[in-house]
């Protein structure tokens, strides 16, 4: 089992920190919203309970060395801005799979791109991963961009991967792999 406990993971504008009991009300609104969850695996939340579940389940991941959840704090005012995670973490594959999320009015600043550098740079770096995937529906451009971005390559189509809220989801499989990067 990786020892998941980091310090805070800091950038120019943000600051990567565990999600705490408090962070409860702001992650309910971040999942809450149509817009941010339109092409999530899951349908938005509506209950607060929902919110305090999902930091209760990081904070056992993060015990278990199964997931890393990670809130994303904005430096100037502290506010939250988003949340990232590294999740199904397979030590013995060097593997991981990549979850984020912005709230809407922190879209197109260049904030996912600088978090998720930072995220990547303790995956490889700090957990010894070597390979990163991400599941992406073919309609998310922005993901699509910003994992294009980072330096991740599409890699094949996975039908009727999700079911969200009575639909079926095709999804595409995007993967970052160090040994490409070397
Ligand atoms: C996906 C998401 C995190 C992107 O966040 P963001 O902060 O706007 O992304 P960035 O500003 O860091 O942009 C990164 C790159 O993607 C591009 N990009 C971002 N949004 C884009 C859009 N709507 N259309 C085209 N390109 C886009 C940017 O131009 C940038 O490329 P560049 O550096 O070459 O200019 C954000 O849109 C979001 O939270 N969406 C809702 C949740 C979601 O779908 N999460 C992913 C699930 S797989």
């Amino acid at each position: 089992m990786p020892d998941l406990r980091l310090s805070d993971l800091l950038t120019e504008r943000l600051r990567l920190r565990a999600l705490r009991p408090g962070d409860a009300p702001d992650l309910l609104a971040l999942y809450a919203d149509p817009e941010v969850m339109r092409h999530w695996i899951h349908p938005p939340w509506s209950l607060l309970a929902q919110a305090q579940a999902a930091i209760d389940e990081a904070q056992r991941d993060l015990t278990s060395g199964r997931a890393l959840h990670l809130a994303i704090e904005a430096r100037l005012d502290g506010r939250l801005a988003g949340s990232c995670a590294l999740y199904d973490i397979a030590p013995e594959q060097r593997r991981a799979t990549l979850g984020y999320l912005l709230a809407a009015p922190y879209w197109g600043k260049g904030m996912a791109r600088e978090a998720l550098q930072a995220m990547l740079g303790h995956g490889l770096g700090t957990l010894g991963l070597e390979r990163i995937e991400a599941e992406v529906t073919p309609h998310n451009v922005a993901s699509q961009s910003l994992l294009a971005r980072l330096g991740f390559r599409r890699e094949r189509r996975l039908p009727a991967r999700w079911h969200v809220g009575g639909a079926t989801r095709d999804v595409d499989l995007w993967a970052f792999t160090l040994a490409c990067h070397e």
